[in-house]
């Protein structure tokens, strides 16, 4: 039992540090207000839940819906027999809604990466990332046989260095994060799309924290920055802003997804979305298409949250995104100042190494459009309160 042991002592030494992760239980479904086994209803203040879908009574019956007409699960992956017509029509709505030819769902947009860049970039190829990009973009280049390159976040100096040093490649795959997950910054597209289009490069965007986020009508950085049509392929999520359930795909050109329908493994060897989220997705797409309401109320309220707290002395990460980093340092006084939140009932996560580097932990808060400004209002009171007593203030 020596591999047990040596994990137990390593939980041991996480435990004693304070940087051990909990999960908290929570009784409720996800929203604005969450019930947590222990603690009560709670403000929840670290979700994904951008738009305030993951409850939504239209979703909700939208996917019961589906399990009555079309069952609970498909026992198979797509080739096989796990395709039903729903399936086309959510691959051909996300299609339209974000301007491409084709899309192919995943299980979810982990899948997605990771059933990507080994599909596609082979020996005598090349993928350009940029640092801060996702770990399943990461884990996902790992599987490639293609030249890899890294270049340093949103840097666009070094983005082309990156591309000059691997010029000679036969194709060049540059992927870049939308926006940064743990940052709330978005990345140069305007200016990486010229810059790829110099270098003749197939530029892919994980859209996954701007999708139904940004942009006027929802439809991710590229709309927000200005350059919608002008990404050659997106990876989404269906986990966060639509509905917040699961699933996730890739969008673009027709080759591209035929090819992926063909070869890419997670889809291959994986299940099926269930029917209950394939019309579940369906419902969100069409909630935030016919409402432009859900999108203002998020650009709102996160444009309330930062300036608020801005003016109270707690320093956040500037920016626009409903992401609204607030940088701690040590790990274990970010957990802390996560626990105290807690008993004043605010769920607000703290993010420590390995999820950020060493010494950048910090409080990761994400607006919803489904807060009030009660909420936002009784939020922000702990959160300056919880800061003040750990001196982390600008104006202490
Ligand atoms: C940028 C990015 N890509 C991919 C994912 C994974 O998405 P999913 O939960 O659909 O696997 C996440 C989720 O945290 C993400 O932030």
């Amino acid at each position: 039992m020596t591999l047990i042991s040596t994990l137990s002592a390593e939980l041991d030494e996480m435990r004693a540090a304070g940087t051990l992760k909990r999960e908290l239980l929570m009784k409720s479904a996800q929203g604005p207000i969450v019930e947590v086994e222990g603690k009560g209803e709670v403000i929840m203040l670290t979700s994904n839940n951008y738009l305030g879908l993951a409850d939504h009574p239209v979703i909700v019956e939208a996917a019961e819906k589906a399990e009555r007409d079309y069952g609970y699960g498909l026992a198979s992956v797509r080739f096989i027999c796990g395709t039903q017509t729903i399936h086309r029509t959510l691959e051909e709505r996300i299609a339209q809604f974000f301007g491409t030819e084709d899309t192919i769902l995943y299980g979810s947009c982990w899948n997605a990466n990771e059933g990507l860049f080994q599909t596609v970039a082979l020996e005598q190829d090349a993928i350009v990332s940029d640092e801060l990009n996702h770990a399943s973009i990461i884990d996902g280049i790992r599987l490639a046989k293609a030249r890899k390159e890294r270049f340093k976040n949103r840097d666009v100096a070094d983005f082309r260095r990156a591309l000059e040093a691997t010029k000679e490649s036969r194709n060049t795959i540059v992927m870049t994060d939308g926006v940064f997950s743990m940052e709330g910054s978005l990345a140069p597209l305007p200016e990486m799309i010229d810059i790829a289009k110099e270098y003749d490069a197939f530029l892919v965007v994980d859209d996954s924290h701007g999708t139904g986020v940004l942009g006027k009508t929802g439809r991710g950085t590229a709309e927000e920055m200005g350059v919608a049509g002008k990404i050659d392929a997106h990876t989404s999520t269906l986990g966060k802003a639509l509905g917040g359930s699961h699933g996730g795909f890739t969008t673009g050109p027709k080759p591209l997804v035929d090819y992926l329908r063909q070869k890419s493994r997670p889809y291959l060897f994986s299940n099926t979305l269930p029917p209950a989220v394939v019309m579940g997705s369906l419902a969100a797409i069409d909630l935030i298409e016919n409402d432009p309401s859900f999108v203002t109320r998020l650009r709102d309220n996160t444009t309330y949250f930062r300036a608020q707290l801005t003016a109270k002395g707690v320093t956040v990460r500037p920016g626009i995104h409903p992401i609204v980093p607030i940088i701690i340092g040590d790990t274990a006084k970010a957990i802390a100042m996560s626990a105290e939140l807690l008993d004043r009932g605010i769920y607000l996560s703290g993010f420590g190494f390995p999820v950020v580097p060493q010494g950048a932990a910090r409080l990761r808060c994400q607006i919803s459009a489904a807060h009030t400004r009660e909420h936002l209002d009784r939020a922000i009171e702990a959160i300056v309160a919880v800061a003040e007593k750990h001196e982390v203030l600008s104006n202490a």
